[in-house]
């Protein structure tokens, strides 16, 4: 007990590292010193990540470098295809946890796995960033009951993660906006996945087994599994006339409104109106039936400011601009994960540069000592 300093519930309001990968403010979200909105507007998700894992903006021929080699990093083993195709439509089994395994299976294939050196961390890096795309858009495959379609190293990153999904050549709104929120979703601090995986990766344990812990922090609805969770609430509420009824059914159920709400942001989640603009203006141009989405989501987030002044985080646009561009609700966490694993595999490398075990104390509120014969 001598040790015990402080307890906060969640850890909220503690300093639990430092980091020069990103910094959260009320006002402002920056990766290594540039702002989100700047990020958004002028960098592709694949500059984004060089930046976030080598730690600066890349040249034009350390950009080609990096696209290529992702490009030739994107096929998966035989064996990883077969595990998504003997897991996908298991019963049981949903996309989050597929590509968790997937995840771990290639760290069983990965001839680097238990080496964590700078140089070994960076390639492994890299290998997973290309490789999760695929595993994505073959479990799609899979589950659509359809045959497996192969990257197409003539598409960008994103353009090829929604090809390799539906076997089609996105447009290129389609491709901005997949890229935008993959830029969006890149990293976020210590937040509960990467907080997880810099506990895993603080014991010297591997990349693989730290992402692999990372999936399954990420896939729970209070984190990245919000924005599905948000997307079944508005197909819950179902219309715009229904949502005032909706809500005060929530309130008085103290149900939780999914994609709203944030530990550190309290003045909103600069993420969220970015990728709203985004997702109205494709569902304006679509019709109807895409923007009454839009119409339901709109007339929440009024009475979430109004009667609990709460903002909608980035899930909550995410969902509605995933689902108006007819992508499949149980992917949207996994395409989180194709954002998030450059900020993940950031703070591994950073972890395992300055590295302590990390072990904070428990307050003990059990019963006080006994005996076992008394
Ligand atoms: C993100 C989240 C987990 C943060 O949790 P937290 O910092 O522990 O905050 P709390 O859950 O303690 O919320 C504080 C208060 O706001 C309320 N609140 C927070 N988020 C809410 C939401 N989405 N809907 C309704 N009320 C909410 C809580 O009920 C609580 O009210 P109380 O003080 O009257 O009990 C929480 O806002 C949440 O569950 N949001 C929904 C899930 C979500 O969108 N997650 C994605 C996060 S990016």
């Amino acid at each position: 007990m001598s040790q015990a300093t402080e307890f906060a519930k969640g850890l909220e309001g503690i300093v639990a590292g430092e980091t020069e990968i990103c910094c959260i403010e009320q006002d402002d979200l920056i990766y290594r010193g540039y702002d989100i909105h700047d990020l958004a507007e002028n960098a592709t998700f694949e500059e984004v990540s060089y930046l976030l894992l080598v730690g600066e903006k890349p040249t034009k021929a350390q950009l080609k470098a990096f696209a290529d080699e992702l490009i030739g990093e994107r096929a998966l083993p035989p064996m990883v295809i077969d595990l998504i195709r003997n897991t996908a439509r298991l019963p049981g089994a949903v996309p989050m946890d597929v590509l968790r395994s997937a995840v771990s299976v290639l760290g069983h294939l990965d001839e680097e796995c238990q080496d964590n050196s700078p140089e070994a961390n960076l390639r492994k890096s890299k290998r997973l960033l290309a490789k999760i795309p695929t595993i994505i858009g073959h479990m799609q495959n899979v589950i659509d009951g359809r045959d497996i379609v192969a990257p197409n190293g003539s598409l960008g990153h994103a353009a090829n993660l929604l090809h390799m999904m539906t076997g089609r050549k996105p447009t290129e709104e389609e491709t901005h906006i997949i890229d935008v929120s993959l830029t969006l979703y890149a990293e976020h601090d210590y937040n509960a996945s990467t907080f997880a995986a810099r506990v895993i990766a603080g014991t010297l344990s591997d990349m693989h087994g730290a992402v692999t812990g990372a999936i399954a922090a990420l896939k729970g609805p209070l984190h990245g599994g919000a924005n599905e969770a948000a997307m079944e609430m508005i197909k819950e509420v179902g219309a715009r006339d229904n949502v005032d009824a909706f809500m005060q059914r929530a309130f008085t159920e103290k149900r939780k409104i999914m994609g709203f709400g944030h530990r550190v942001y309290k003045n909103g989640d600069h993420r969220a109106p970015i990728l709203h603009a985004l997702g109205k203006a494709y569902a304006q141009k679509k019709g109807a039936d895409a923007l009454k989405w839009f119409e339901i989501g709109e007339r929440m987030q009024a009475i979430m400011m109004e009667q609990k002044n709460i903002h909608p985080n980035v899930d909550f646009p995410c969902g509605m601009t995933y689902f108006a561009m007819g992508i499949p609700v149980p992917q949207y966490t996994p395409i989180f994960v194709a954002a998030r694993i450059t900020g993940w595999c950031a703070h591994i490398m950073e972890q395992h540069a300055n590295n302590r075990l990390i072990r904070p104390l428990s307050r003990y509120t059990g019963p006080a000592p006994r005996k076992w014969n008394a």
